[in-house]
């Protein structure tokens, strides 16, 4: 496997033989494929990044690290979760080194510069995480594909769980960004159709964590429950505040699982017992695939995976299925994109399939932390599919 040193000193050889005027090779020169990896390796979501970057890196190290037949390179940047270095961030990766693959990002916001320059530039680009419902939406592309979920699919299926439990009248809160309000969109119209009623919203911006005054005002409220988006570190520090405020184990928290994905450790676990969540995976998923997955990922990285290494896993497993049907070929766009659609994905948490604008249908878990692990209870949605609404694809 390409060593993460290694990576590094390639791109920095590269940024300073562009910075020192040097040309740099030409693109079409390159008999490898150059792939360039946008993630957070930084910030509240670098655990989240590096899980990305280990799944993609482990399901072509499968493969011997050749796409299609041909030799791979890896081009990789920070985006430190900044939307607003988002599109240079982007360009860096396109124009400077040329990608044929821009794999990226975690964050909804930088992913939307992503998408600028993917619609710009024409760059095959694979959606490791990030939840954006736009990106496969009214902004849908041809050369734009997701490996994870729209942000509103895990909560979609979160409220039905709430009401069959009989918590009726819930707290929702979450970071303002665009995922934490796609998330919500999606929590209420589950929880509304179910028969919840919201009796408030509380938000505060990314990637803030000074939750106490929201945690008083919770309390005051008293409802039946709260369910939330959060993720990374925000989310581990979130659920320890929660405890900590008293409201553990008097008013059930819920949420999305990213809430509880891939932090369960023997600080956090004691303060998140009980918390349930609904997620397209859980290392718990009692499966030949996921075993096998989980260790081989564990034998490579010394650490187990989590949603995000899936995400990352399935990313590469997509790009694998494209680069096989053109020889590695990717000026054969109409082919490679068209494999890329008819994907089957043979993945830890199921086998899924592309929707028609590009993104996951897949099941969705219930999920109850016991211990150290989200234990999975349940399905609570069957192939759930995106709206894709406004997307003009197919
Ligand atoms: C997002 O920004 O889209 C996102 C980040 C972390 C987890 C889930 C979604």
């Amino acid at each position: 496997m390409t060593s993460r040193r290694q990576v590094l000193t390639q791109s920095a050889a590269l940024i300073g033989a562009a910075s020192a005027g040097m040309v740099l090779p030409a693109r079409a020169q390159s008999t490898k494929i150059r792939i360039g990896l946008m993630l957070p390796y930084t910030g509240t979501f670098a655990q989240l990044g590096i899980a990305c970057d280990n799944g993609f890196r482990m399901a072509l190290e499968e493969k011997g690290n050749k796409l299609g037949g041909k030799d791979i390179e890896y081009f990789k940047v920070d985006d430190e979760s900044e939307p607003s270095k988002g599109v240079e961030n982007a360009n860096k990766l396109v124009q400077r080194d040329k990608v044929d693959v821009l794999v990226g990002t975690v964050h909804s916001g930088v992913q939307m510069g992503i998408h600028k320059v993917a619609r710009e530039t024409g760059v095959l680009n694979i959606i490791p995480n990030a939840g954006m419902h736009a990106a496969t939406r009214a902004l849908c592309a041809p050369n734009v594909f997701r490996t994870s979920f729209t942000n509103s699919q895990p909560t979609l299926a979160l409220g039905n769980v709430m009401v069959q439990k009989g918590h009726k009248k819930a707290v929702w809160i979450t970071w303002k960004y665009a995922a934490g309000d796609e998330a919500g969109e999606g929590f209420k119209q589950g929880y509304l159709a179910a028969g919840g009623t919201i009796v408030k919203e509380l938000g505060l911006p990314f990637p803030n964590v000074e939750f106490q005054a929201l945690l008083t005002e919770i309390a005051s409220i008293k409802p039946d429950a709260v369910a939330c988006f959060f993720s990374g570190g925000g989310a581990s520090k979130f659920i320890r505040d929660y405890a900590a405020a008293g409201l553990a184990g008097k008013i059930p928290l819920y949420g999305s699982g990213f809430l509880t994905e891939g932090l369960l450790d023997d600080e956090l676990a004691p303060s998140a017992q009980g918390i349930i969540t609904t997620l397209h995976y859980s290392t718990s998923l009692a499966t030949k695939r996921n075993d096998a997955f989980r260790l081989a990922y564990a034998k490579a990285f010394k650490m187990q995976p989590d949603v995000y290494a899936v995400q990352g896993y399935d990313a590469g497993q997509l790009l694998i299925q494209g680069a096989a049907a053109v020889n590695g070929d990717f000026s054969n766009k109409k082919t490679l994109y068209t494999a890329m659609e008819n994907a089957v994905i043979d993945s830890p948490r199921g086998k899924w399939t592309m929707s028609k604008a590009h993104n996951p249908v897949q099941d969705m878990y219930v999920r109850v932390v016991k211990g150290k692990e989200n234990v999975v209870q349940g399905v609570a949605a069957k192939a759930l599919s995106d709206s894709g609404a406004g997307c003009k694809l197919a």
